[in-house]
């Protein structure tokens, strides 16, 4: 149960209700980006944690830095387009943890081509399989993950999920129908969850960054002309950094937000603010203009 009393109990100050002493954490998508930011983020708050992704080896890196901050790091690797995989994640992490306190869940993919880039094309010219891809890993694993987690996480004093969905679940966001809708459902799941596990003492919020410099994003902030549109829909006019969505999530997780639930955390610089043109930020041409 989210005990009110459990806040008090680790010190009681506003900044001791962003501890998580012993809390027993998985992140999924830790290998890199914004779940390695939230991967340290939360052993620097405390936590142990067992970090997921495809492959043990890109979550190496993650573990050492965990480990640097004195806590525990177990790998549970899964490929997550496979959600018979979410069961094994879950369960060694919490067999290997003692229990589960924290999950966030934070793999997520684009469509891409083979090389990796996104493919970012209408609807109308997109492939239905890159849909299907783009749903399994998004939005399909979430749903197996929490399954699994809820029995592990029903049991904890202080049990938090924080999906990562993103601003372009809340935006309308052409081009990236499939990646978009996913990400809209993910919150949609967080509210339905959030309600129904809330008398198991489970707070479930989601979690929605604007564009943030990472691997993900890498075709965009690479290339200056379409960085440079994007940031002119941007108030605060730059890309957020990972270690600002961590800062998002680790208040989500932790007993500083022991009253939030089903909530969607917007975290985008102002982007879903519509400004109407009155804040005078000047535009540039889109770069998909007449493509
Ligand atoms: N960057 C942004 O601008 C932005 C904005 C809003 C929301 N988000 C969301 O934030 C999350 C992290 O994004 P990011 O930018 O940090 O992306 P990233 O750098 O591409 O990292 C994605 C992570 O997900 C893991 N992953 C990918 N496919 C997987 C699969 N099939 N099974 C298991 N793990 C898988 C990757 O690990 P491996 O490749 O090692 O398996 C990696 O750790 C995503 O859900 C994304 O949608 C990002």
């Amino acid at each position: 149960m989210n005990d009110p009393t459990y806040h008090a109990a680790s010190g009681g100050t506003a900044l001791e209700a962003f501890r998580l002493e012993g809390a027993r954490a998985l992140v999924t998508g830790a290998s890199r980006g914004i779940g390695r930011a939230v991967a340290v983020a939360l052993a620097q708050a405390g936590a142990d944690l067992a970090l997921s992704a495809r492959s043990a080896t890109a979550l190496t890196e993650t573990a050492e830095r965990v480990m640097k901050e004195g806590r525990a790091a177990v790998l549970v690797p899964g490929d997550l387009a496979d959600t018979g995989a979410a069961d094994a994640v879950v369960d060694q992490a919490a067999t290997a943890l003692g229990g589960l306190d924290i999950v966030v869940h934070n793999a997520g993919i684009l469509p891409s081509r083979p090389d990796g880039s996104p493919t970012m094309v209408p609807l109308q010219d997109s492939a239905q399989r890159d849909w299907d891809t783009v749903v399994s890993v998004n939005l399909n694993a979430t749903a197996a993950l929490c399954r699994r987690a809820h029995r592990y996480l029903a049991a904890s004093p202080r049990a938090a999920v924080v999906l990562m969905s993103s601003l372009a679940g809340v935006a309308g966001t052409p081009r990236m129908e499939a990646y978009a809708a996913s990400k809209a459902a993910q919150i949609s799941l967080a509210r339905s969850l959030s309600a129904g596990w809330a008398r198991d003492g489970i707070r479930v919020n989601a979690l929605c960054p604007g564009w943030t410099r990472t691997d993900m994003t890498s075709f965009a902030y690479a290339t200056g002309p379409l960085s440079d549109w994007l940031m002119a829909h941007v108030p605060l006019g730059r890309w957020a950094e990972p270690h600002e969505v961590a800062t998002a999530a680790l208040f989500l997780a932790a007993p500083a937000a022991s009253f939030v639930t089903g909530q969607a955390l917007l975290l985008d610089g102002g982007a879903s603010v519509p400004d109407g043109g009155l804040a005078g930020i000047p535009k540039p041409p889109s770069p998909f203009a007449g493509a």
